[in-house]
């Protein structure tokens, strides 16, 4: 085989995960007519990974479809899991009020996730969340993807290195791109933060320190985005 079939062949190959079972992505269950509520409804369905065998429900993106930010996190945890909602425990606290002391209204910004499943283990009674692994996040990615197809925002804003593999499309290191625009697959202006789960994490006084740099950044972001 020359060398271009070689590569031709590949990168048709399909991917394996775990070595036996060709790769399944959210790619075939995205509609072919993008709007905010048909990718809401085919995502509720979506198989893709195996992540969807133990969380409760899809939890999809929320904000106006024309928003000029897009804040992306890693996953919904335990509470985003059992409402259905992006952010709505203790990091969705720290980060509307994070955004709230940069002046960005919470409403005004569309917010997701990378991967749209929880994922767990049992600890006791207590479901601690797992870190998605690359082969989730990546088969979660398309999801991403047509959101901003749909909303085409100005900014597209990672929030920690799960969000931030989702739009470089491979692993970043958070110091490398903190607090700067790149370009990537997903958007031309492609923002770099830390989590708030990060800083929930702390202990005082690194978690007062961090959550400064937090709001450091997000002020940053709003000086760009008044451009
Ligand atoms: N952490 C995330 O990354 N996303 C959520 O929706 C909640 C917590
Ligand atoms: Fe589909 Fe993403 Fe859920 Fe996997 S995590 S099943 S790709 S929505």
């Amino acid at each position: 085989m020359n060398e271009r079939a070689r590569i031709d062949t590949e990168k048709r190959a399909p991917k394996r995960g775990g070595g036996e079972s060709p790769a399944r992505s959210a790619a075939d269950f995205v509609p072919a007519r993008l709007s905010i509520k048909s990718l809401r409804t085919a995502a509720a369905g979506c198989t893709g990974c195996d992540l969807y065998k133990r969380a409760t429900q899809t939890v999809f993106g929320e904000g106006p479809s024309n928003a000029t930010i897009v804040l992306v996190g890693e996953q919904p945890g335990d509470q985003e899991d059992r409402s259905g909602h992006p952010f709505v425990g203790p990091a969705g606290r720290v980060l509307e009020r994070a955004l709230t002391e940069a002046g960005i209204p919470r409403h005004a910004v569309y917010i997701t996730n990378a991967v749209k499943h929880f994922k767990w283990v049992a600890r006791g009674k207590r479901r601690l969340h797992q870190r998605p692994r690359e082969g989730e996040i990546d088969a979660c990615t398309p999801w991403l993807a047509a959101e901003l197809r749909l909303i085409e925002p100005r900014f597209l804003v990672c929030l920690g290195v799960t969000a931030a593999r989702a739009a470089f499309g491979h692993s970043v290191r958070l110091k490398d791109h903190r607090g700067k625009l790149t370009a990537t697959p997903l958007s031309p202006n492609t923002f770099v933060t830390i989590h708030p789960s990060a800083v929930v994490r702390l202990r005082e006084p690194e978690r007062t320190r961090e959550y400064a740099l937090f709001v450091a950044d997000l002020n940053g972001l709003r000086d760009l985005a008044a451009r």
